[in-house]
């Protein structure tokens, strides 16, 4: 009895879990954003395709300045995605089909529209309200600079100048102004949030910008030659991964840890050496590897990822947490349709149409999906790239939405491209997203794409992943052995839980080693696999 408890309680560690940007999966109310409804309403494609659990992009109440990640209100649903009530319909019909749910909880700052944020301007400066954020006057004769040299992640500076003249710190958008982690009632408020949804069901939590939060109470300038996105190793960055944040995480897990079988997955941008901190068993369950995701279509950059990841492992310090995609970056048929030189990183990255073979970036998806899909460690994927969704590269710039668009004056497009509504349908309107036109634009190609339009299609990118879904499922479970299998240097082979993977990232076809064939992410003559391929071999006993 113990034991499965405790086996159930550790469901994250080998869970695949796909992640739906809420206002581009499915519009049940027919106003051209996705909702609740339109989500509750494909929950069996989701159980079909195979995955264990859900993450929900944020759908608090929010202005949507930047797509819900400028909370309103922390414990409401946004009227255009629907209610409390439905919230807890889909936590309800989720856990029916056995699919977990996780939030997504956005700490690091508020909206401009949150009750506390909306108290600090009504009231003079020095008011008390004004110390749950970022208020402090200006340099300069007339306080007209800003207090110091801090630049928006967006673009632009992280200082904002309010008709008082005092000024509030946003690390992102001006409608997202930064908490100040130092005050109590910040503390104590997000533990209430944090039981207030896990009382109604939520199995965990993706933490957003987990590597903020903190900062250097003196709001020292930043140091010439400290990048101001950049990721130093000692936690001595004025805002990003310092050690104080550790003990903000601790107190979260121990809610976590007041319920059974929660989990709390962070997005963290830190370096490699520091990342193993915020895994501790008194901090998160999982954080993204990001490197995995920002790596080229290489077997020399990956193989050392995978590496120090089974290192980790076998050290008991870390499951691996694995994705290639998510809503702010290019979506990975793109990326890799690129050579390996040019493929961009990062959320500011933008891409050159031009240069892109897309059928070369497609293959290469594949290819990684089901390299990703064998690895020990739980897996995220994307909404939409099990069906082989591309960047939408060419959105014209009047129906942009990513606030990046605006504050770098119109330079950099931004993470729309990613966004773009999910086609269900070959026809009809919005390819079956909704009756209504999409809030971002479809390209008339996104019908082939679409899920009718692969669903039973041999070979079809939605088909493989179903495929290679299943035999993780079947094969690939908890403690398997892993074990490098030497096919040379452009090659990625290793085996485990008697299936041997082979990811061919070279010129030359290779010889598969002996063994059924299961699947394969493209083509094979039965001996052989080719360039960006994947092979799952079972391996004779
Ligand atoms: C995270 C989110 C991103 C958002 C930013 C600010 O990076 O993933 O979408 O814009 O935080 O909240």
């Amino acid at each position: 009895m113990t034991e499965a408890i405790e086996h159930d309680d550790l469901w994250w560690r080998q869970a695949v879990t796909y992640q739906v940007y809420i206002r581009s999966f499915a519009d049940g109310d027919g106003d051209g954003t996705g909702d609740l409804a339109g989500l509750r309403s494909r929950l069996g494609y989701l159980r079909d395709l195979g995955v264990d659990a859900l993450w929900i992009n944020p759908w608090y109440e929010s202005p949507l300045n930047d797509g819900g990640y400028d909370v309103a209100n922390y414990r409401a649903i946004d009227r255009r995605y629907g209610d409390l009530a439905g919230a807890e319909a889909l936590i309800s019909d989720a856990h029916d089909l056995g699919l977990k749910v996780l939030a997504d909880l956005v700490p690091n700052h508020t909206s401009s529209e949150h009750a506390w944020f909306r108290e600090a301007i009504s009231a003079a400066p020095g008011d008390a309200s004004r110390d749950r954020y970022y208020f402090r006057s200006g340099r300069g004769p007339d306080g007209t600079e800003p207090p110091n040299n801090w630049q928006s992640v967006f673009g632009g500076p992280a200082w904002t100048r309010i008709d008082d003249g005092d000024w509030y710190l946003h690390l992102f958008d001006v409608s997202q102004p930064d908490l100040n982690w130092d005050h109590p009632e910040v503390r104590a408020d997000f533990l209430d949030i944090f039981r207030f949804w896990f009382d109604r069901g939520i199995d965990g939590f993706r933490v957003d910008v987990a590597h903020g939060l903190s900062k250097d109470p003196s709001l020292p300038d930043l140091a010439a030659g400290v990048p101001a996105f950049g990721i130093e190793q000692d936690g001595s960055h004025p805002y990003w991964d310092r050690d104080e944040v550790h003990e903000i995480i601790r107190e979260w897990r121990s809610v976590a840890d007041s319920y059974a079988g929660k989990v709390m997955v962070a997005e963290a941008w830190v370096s490699p050496e520091r990342l193993p901190m915020y895994l501790k068993s008194d901090q998160y369950h999982q954080s993204f590897d990001f490197d995995f995701l920002t790596a080229p279509w290489t077997a020399a950059a990956r193989r050392p990822l995978i590496e120090r990841a089974i290192q980790l492992i076998d050290s008991n310090a870390a499951m691996p947490t694995w994705v290639l995609s998510n809503h702010d970056v290019i979506r990975h048929a793109t990326r890799f349709a690129l050579a390996p030189e040019n493929q961009p990183t990062g959320i500011n990255a933008s891409v050159v149409d031009d240069d892109l073979d897309q059928h070369v970036g497609l293959n290469r998806a594949r290819a990684a999906a089901m390299l990703m899909l064998a690895l020990p460690g739980s897996v995220y994927l994307y909404q939409g790239e099990e069906l082989g969704l591309r960047e939408v590269t060419d959105l014209p710039p009047e129906v942009l939405d990513d606030p990046i668009w605006e504050r770098t004056g119109h330079k950099i497009k931004g993470r729309d491209g990613c966004r773009v509504p999910i086609p269900w349908t070959r026809s009809g309107p919005a390819f079956g997203f909704g009756e209504a036109a999409p809030w971002l634009p479809q390209p008339s190609d996104f019908a082939d794409f679409s899920v009718e339009a692969q669903t039973g299609v041999a070979g079809s990118t939605l088909e493989l992943y179903r495929s290679a879904l299943a035999l993780r499922r079947a094969h690939l479970s908890a403690g398997s052995t892993f074990a490098w299998i030497d096919m040379g240097d452009d090659v990625i082979a290793f085996e485990r839980g008697g299936i041997t993977n082979v990811t061919n990232f070279g010129d030359e076809p290779v010889e598969l080693p002996n063994g059924t064939i299961l699947l394969t992410s493209g083509p094979s003559d039965g001996h052989t696999v080719g360039t960006d391929v994947t092979a799952w071999i079972q391996t004779p006993s």
